[in-house]
This record gives C-alpha cells, sequence and structure tokens, in this order.
C-alpha cells in the first residue's frame, strides 16, 4: 500500500505519495488558482500518473492547508503545523526549529528533535513578508521571481523599506526606482525586510538559537537570497531540505501511513 499526503496552500496544492516503509515515491506541485477543488482533483491525478501507482493502491490519504477540508475520500485534516513537523522530520532529522514561509502566511515552530510540535508562532494577518509579498515586488521590479533569490547576492547597502505591507511597499519600491536605486540593492532592502520580521517570529518560540538545528521549509526556501538574510540576520546556518515545498504534504502522508499501519 501507498500513502498520499495533500496539502492545499494559499498559492500552490502539493501531493506526496509515501510507501510502506515511510519512503517517499514521488511528489508534485501545482498552482492551487481560484478553483481549488479543481486543483485537488488535478494534483491527485498527476502525482498518480506520474508514479505509476493506481488509487486502489492508496491506503489513506491524509489532507493539511487551508483547504484541507475540501479534499474528498480523506482519512483527516490535520494542521499544517503538525505536518511541517512531521515532513521536515523525515527530510532533515533532528531539526529543531523550523520556520515555513508560504504564499500568505509564516510559522515559526519549536520541535523536539523527533518531528512534535512544542511550541509555534504564527502571523496570518496579511501577505508581509510571505511569498505574495515577494510575488507582487518581482513584478514591480520586472524579474522573475526564481531570478529573485540571486540578485542581491553582491550588494553591499544598507537600503531599508519602512513599509512591511504589499501595497505601500509596492509604491515605495516605485520611488526608489524613480530615484536611481540599483535593483540588487532594492532586492537586498525586501529580502532583509523579511528576515527581521521572521527573526521576530522565530524569537517567539526559540529566544535563543545558540546550538539549535534550524530548518526552513515552504516556497520562499526556495529563494536562496532569503534564506541567506535570514541566516546571517540570526547568525546561525539554515538547512533547506529537498523540494521545501512539498514538506507539509510529505508530513501528510507519513501521517497517513502512520495511522494505518498502527490501526
Ligand atoms: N522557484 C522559486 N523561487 C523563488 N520563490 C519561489 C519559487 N517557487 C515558489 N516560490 C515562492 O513560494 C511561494 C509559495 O509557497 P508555498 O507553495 O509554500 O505556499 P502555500 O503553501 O500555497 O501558502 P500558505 O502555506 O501560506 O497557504 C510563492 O509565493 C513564491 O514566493
Ligand atoms: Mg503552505
Amino acid at each position: 500500500m501507498f500513502y498520499l499526503g495533500v496539502d492545499v496552500g494559499s498559492l500552490s496544492c502539493d501531493a506526496v505519495l509515501v510507501d510502506e516503509q515511510g519512503q517517499m515515491v514521488d511528489w508534485a506541485v501545482i498552482p492551487t488558482g481560484a478553483r481549488n477543488v479543481e486543483s485537488i482533483a488535478k494534483v491527485q491525478r498527476q502525482i498518480l500518473a506520474k508514479s505509476g501507482i493506481p488509487l486502489q493502491q492508496v491506503g489513506a490519504t491524509i489532507a493539511t492547508g487551508y483547504g484541507r477540508d475540501r479534499v474528498e475520500g480523506r482519512l483527516a485534516s490535520v494542521t499544517e503545523i503538525t505536518c511541517h513537523g512531521r515532513g521536515i522530520q523525515a527530510a532533515l532529522a533532528g531539526t529543531e526549529v523550523l520556520v515555513d514561509i508560504g504564499g500568505q502566511d509564516s510559522k515559526a515552530m519549536l520541535l523536539d528533535g523527533k518531528g512534535r510540535v512544542l511550541d509555534f508562532a504564527m502571523n496570518d494577518k496579511c501577505a508581509a513578508g510571505t511569498g505574495r509579498f515577494l510575488e507582487a515586488m518581482a513584478r514591480t521590479l520586472e524579474i522573475e521571481l526564481a531570478q529573485l533569490g540571486h540578485l542581491d547576492k553582491d550588494a553591499h547597502g544598507d537600503l531599508t523599506l519602512s513599509s512591511m505591507c504589499t501595497v505601500f511597499a509596492e509604491s515605495e519600491v516605485v520611488s526608489l526606482i524613480a530615484e536611481g536605486a540599483a535593483v540588487p540593492e532594492i532586492v537586498r532592502g525586501l529580502h532583509r525586510a523579511i528576515a527581521n520580521r521572521t527573526r521576530t517570529l522565530i524569537k517567539r518560540v526559540a529566544p535563543n538559537l545558540s546550538g539549535l538545528a534550524v530548518a526552513m521549509s515552504g516556497g520562499v526556501a526556495r529563494n536562496p537570497g532569503v534564506v541567506r538574510t535570514l541566516g546571517q540576520v540570526l547568525d546561525c546556518e539554515i538547512s533547506v531540505p529537498k523540494e521545501p515545498d512539498t514538506i507539509g504534504a510529505l508530513g501528510a502522508a507519513l501521517i497517513a501511513r502512520d495511522r494505518s499501519v498502527k490501526r
């Protein structure tokens, strides 16, 4: 038997399939879009086609993410916090502090080193400092999202953005461009603003990071500029798993497996 995890996020809909031993067999990520029920069906079809595993061999499905209750046929819905904790334990064993920055919220978790969540802090009030914020800034700067994280490598200035509100920051970036600021400096300023905001969130669950194993999950972990800058402001190494945006779905698949094998 195989076990499926589906993470219906605000921006991406992710699926992971694991086997009886809990090994990842395959994964798929598609945009959630405006009609999440269609995206859920599509990502499920995609992962089964990609892996060549028939639906009858899927023993159980666990759903997570903000759209989790729309996944039909699920064994249960589980919070993203629990799923990211479980997923990172499989991807990067021993992680003690995990930060997940997705499309619309960011979360910091303190883990027991075995994937169980001891404490968490969350910012889900607005898109400030999240993937959606970065997407808006990339559009304003006319840069591909995947380029954003590499552009600031050689920037040295201390350009500071005064607002983290997506709307205000967008007009601030437009003014900076008009004043002749270099794009890499603006990008560095954006990444620093996100890193400082994320540090505040992390400090709420882990005031002292010394000696702790820190990792990052969620789609924004694909942006090396954010990871690098966060490492600088926290003064620590940050590990990023392979396919960081699938960690929630991986955790969900493993919970599906754990619950089924125990029964
Ligand atoms: N190749 C990439 N380079 C840089 N950033 C990326 C890349 N791919 C995705 N991202 C970032 O990841 C974000 C989406 O992250 P993720 O898929 O974790 O969101 P989500 O789980 O749907 O959201 P949430 O958990 O907030 O509901 C995008 O907004 C984007 O900023
Ligand atoms: Mg998410």
